[in-house]
């Protein structure tokens, strides 16, 4: 936490900085501790600093008092927005959530209360996209596996059947929510001569031809692919978009790679379809609880798991982390901010 005299020391805001519309000191609610240029830009415009410096996020209750007396808030995607707590935040004029994904928001409920949220897009596509393909190369060739196996001391040398995995050039790769980041995962898979199908709710010719991607249905792709990579975000129709129906029709060759969202697969029939072997592997950046990831997952082998780290350079992070404060800049002076979520897009009606 900030201590008391960083907010007293910016008890007011200096000319030129946002203006906030009354005379009470207008403080940033920072969730988390921030890589550089961290709380900098904000800290410049003359805002008072609230962080929760902590290892874990705030408790819901922290979060709640957090944003009670907060103009602005900078979040990240472990922290549950709710509508009470934003009901409760009579001053609160931003949420800037650290990510491209939003739905730890109450997007409905910042809406009516005329609270912008603002995401950051664009700036984590390449980040991602290649997590996507660590985890894919990780899964197909066995890597954490055979890394566990040196470190144990118990490898006995080479030998033609040791972890046998599945190679890339020529096949099939499915892209589940064909957006920036699965673009850009589809745009890599060229290298490996892949054929790539696109799956999302609607065909964007222009971006599926940009990447050669055919549009197919859901169940076509999972059907026919090799790799199958879930990049959607999560919504009330992708919640278990990847169910037992999907994951029993993919090939018993096939592997599955989430770097979307956890509910967009079904964990527990996932679990079931590894342990089956009713799909050969997965990788998952995302989990439907975090940071709770089931025992039951954990003690797979054909399964690499990474703790959402899909954003996680330094150079992603760093410009996450500036485009957030410019977006809480532009919105406390009364500006429209740079990236507001989808579902803001329209013009803003004025704060009450
Ligand atoms: C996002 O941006 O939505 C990621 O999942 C967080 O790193």
């Amino acid at each position: 936490m900030a201590s008391a005299s960083q907010e007293e020391s910016a008890s007011s805001l200096s000319r030129g900085a946002p203006h906030v519309g009354n005379d009470h000191q207008c403080v940033v609610y920072v969730t988390s501790s921030l890589p550089d240029p961290g709380t900098q830009p904000l800290e410049a415009a003359g805002l008072a600093i609230r962080q929760h410096n902590e290892p874990s996020s705030p408790s819901p209750h922290e979060l709640s008092s957090g944003l009670q007396d907060a103009c602005a808030a900078l979040t990240t995607v472990a922290d549950t927005v709710t509508i009470e707590m934003l009901e409760a935040a009579k001053r609160l004029r931003v949420v800037a959530n650290i990510a491209v994904g939003y739905d730890n928001v109450d997007l409905a409920a910042a809406d009516r209360l005329g609270i912008v949220v603002t995401h950051t897009p664009e700036v984590l596509t390449e980040a991602v996209a290649d997590l996507a393909w660590a985890l894919l190369l990780a899964a197909a060739r066995r890597v954490t596996e055979g890394d566990t196996w040196v470190r144990s001391g118990d490898w006995p040398g080479w030998a033609p059947t040791q972890l046998l995995g599945y190679s890339l050039v020529n096949k099939t790769l499915a892209v589940v929510g064909m957006g920036r980041i699965g673009s850009a995962v589809a745009r890599r898979a060229v290298g490996f001569n892949m054929r790539i199908l696109s799956c999302s709710r609607t065909s964007k010719p222009e971006l599926e031809k940009s990447v050669g991607a055919t549009h197919t249905s859901l169940d076509a792709a999972l059907r026919q692919a090799d790799y199958v990579v879930v990049t959607a975000p999560l919504s009330s129709e992708s919640f278990h978009l990847i169910d037992s129906t999907a994951l029993s029709i993919m090939k018993e060759t096939a592997i599955l790679i989430n770097v979307g969202r956890g509910s967009v697969v079904n964990e527990e029939a996932l679990v079931d379809a590894l342990r089956e072997g009713a799909i050969a592997g997965a990788g998952l950046d995302v989990y439907e609880n975090e940071p709770t990831v089931p025992a039951e997952l954990r003690s797979l082998r054909n399964v690499v798991l990474l703790p959402h780290i899909g954003s996680a350079t330094h150079e992603t992070r760093a410009a996450m982390v500036e485009l957030c404060c410019q977006n809480i800049l532009a919105v406390l002076s009364g500006g429209r901010p740079l990236t507001p979520v989808p579902f803001q897009e329209a013009p803003r009606k004025s704060h009450a």
